[in-house]
């Protein structure tokens, strides 16, 4: 069966987590009205007070433990496994929740919690519940371990991979992010310029959301089920 698209590739964001009880980033109680992002989530800060951010992510790596897949989660899993084209699945999240929904081979271009990276040798391992100054790395034993999440003014992860999907695919959906940090903010440019069609699924309309050429809104957990089933639908209506 032919289907509407040959490749599909999807972009989620912290909303799709936000009903599976993770915070967003910046909602009205997300995590930057909580913490600043320079004392937290950049190298520097990480320099300055290095305690303050292991407890930071060790806090959200606990959180994370809790949380379940939600209804969207599970059908962009549903998608990657029924649709008969290439799903490609990039999220800027750092939660297992699209792994724990089924999903496989996920670009998790800003890293994870579930990583473990020595600054000295920059060794990855699997993260322990809590990392601390007193973590040494199973490699060289020193203690520079920190979260493998990607920091601002760090090169997220797999870009080329990404940016070369991106040129080659004939769908880009952004689920569940406000558009407001780059790269990932301008995938859908590039979409574009590869003659992709482009659609937004968030809960409002995001920052990038003029350069989409269809949107809809609504909560993940009951806007991407619809999306995924008439995707699919599409397929069957040949
Ligand atoms: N369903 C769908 N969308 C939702 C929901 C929901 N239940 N709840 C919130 N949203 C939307 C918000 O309207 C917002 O547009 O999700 C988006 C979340 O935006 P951010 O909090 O900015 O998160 P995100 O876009 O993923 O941030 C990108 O910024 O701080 C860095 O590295 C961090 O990966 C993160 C990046
Ligand atoms: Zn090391």
């Amino acid at each position: 069966m032919q289907a509407m698209y040959d490749k599909v590739v999807i972009l989620t964001g912290a909303g799709i987590s936000a009903e599976s009880g993770l915070g967003t980033f910046r909602d009205a109680q997300g995590l930057w009205a909580q913490h600043r992002i320079e004392d937290v989530a950049t190298p520097a800060g990480f320099a300055r007070n290095p305690d303050l951010v292991q407890a930071f992510y060790n806090a959200r790596r606990a959180q994370a433990a809790l949380a379940q897949p939600n209804a969207a989660h599970l059908a962009l899993a549903q998608l990657q496994s029924s649709f008969p084209g290439e799903v490609i699945l990039v999220t800027q999240n750092v939660d297992a929740l699209h792994e724990a929904a089924g999903s496989v081979s996920v670009l998790h271009m800003h890293g994870t919690l579930a990583g473990a990276l020595c600054a000295s040798c920059n060794h990855r391992w699997p993260a322990p519940p809590e990392l601390s100054s007193n973590s040494l790395c199973p490699q060289c034993h020193s203690t520079a371990a920190r979260p493998d999440v990607v920091w601002f003014g760090e090169i997220p992860y797999h870009m080329d991979r990404i940016l070369s999907d991106l040129e080659t695919c004939d769908l880009f959906v952004a689920i569940g992010t406000s558009g407001q940090v780059y790269p990932a903010a301008g995938f859908v440019d590039a979409a574009t310029a590869a003659g992709a069609k482009t659609i937004e699924l968030n809960l409002e309309p995001s920052a990038t959301h003029s350069r989409f050429d269809d949107a809809r809104f609504g909560r993940a957990s009951a806007i991407v089920p619809a999306w995924v089933a008439e995707l699919l639908d599409e397929r069957n209506r040949d």
